[in-house]
């Protein structure tokens, strides 16, 4: 199968949203699709690793927002390359809460969802989602889409995350380096929590060696302690 053949399939960027139990978290999402009207349903699909999906699972509900053309790429790294698990991401943006879920400010459109129906699958799990509010669309502006993040926007994204990295990379670097005496470390991919265990080196991977299960490149991996 030409696996690559399903990137033909449109699909946009939203920031997904969700409340936890004190603070918001949320995930970089393109699988979310409309598939029926009256009532308007959705249907949002999230990796079983995903922090937010848990949450989603718990309270029932989750927000959307829409992102256009003119996104600035660390939103995307903020929310597609780092888990709720470590970090507060809706601090690192300018957010708006409206009936207890969180929006991007600049978002195109926001949408609220209300879970009806969850199929599980070996890696993912299918929400069925009935659409309870849909507003501030801004006209004129043009969605983002995973085409546009596979051809181009990708790279800006990386380089947005690894220059606001820099300082802590370099802080931890140090530390690493201090630990490595004592401590095992494993490559862990930063996006989908993967842990590389190959028989080469993680150095002497190519530069074109990709995450096998969520195909981000080398420089989205870092250090942990095993
Ligand atoms: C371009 C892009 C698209 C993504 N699409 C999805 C998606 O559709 N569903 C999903 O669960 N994760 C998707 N992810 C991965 C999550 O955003 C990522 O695993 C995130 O760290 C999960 O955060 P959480 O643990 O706080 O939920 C995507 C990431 C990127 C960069």
């Amino acid at each position: 199968m030409e696996e690559e053949a399903l990137f033909a399939l449109s699909n946009g960027l939203y920031v997904l949203g969700a409340q936890d139990k004190d603070r918001y978290v949320g995930s970089l999402v393109d699988a979310v699709s409309q598939v029926a009207i009256g009532p308007n349903m959705i249907i949002l699909s999230c990796m079983n690793s995903s922090y937010t999906k848990q949450t989603i699972e718990s309270t029932g509900v989750f927000s959307l927002s829409v992102l256009s053309k003119t996104v600035d790429p660390i939103v995307i790294a903020n929310f597609g390359f780092q888990s709720s698990r470590d970090v507060n991401k809706w601090d690192n943006v300018v957010k708006e809460i409206k009936d207890d879920l969180p929006y991007l400010q600049t978002a195109m459109a926001k949408i609220r969802a209300r879970v009806v129906n969850k199929q599980v699958f070996p890696n993912n799990t299918l929400f069925i989602a009935e659409v309870e509010d849909a507003f501030e669309l801004k006209k004129g502006e043009e969605p983002l889409t995973y085409h546009d993040y596979r051809n181009g926007f990708k790279e800006k994204v990386i380089m947005a995350f690894q220059a606001s990295k820099s300082e802590e990379q370099t802080a931890k670097a140090e530390t690493v380096a201090a630990k490595n005496e004592t401590h095992e470390q494993k490559w862990v991919c930063t996006v989908c929590g993967y842990v590389y265990d190959g028989d080469v080196p993680f150095e002497d991977l190519p530069a074109d060696w990709v995450c096998p299960l969520c195909g981000v490149g080398k420089e989205l991996f870092e250090l942990r302690d095993a």
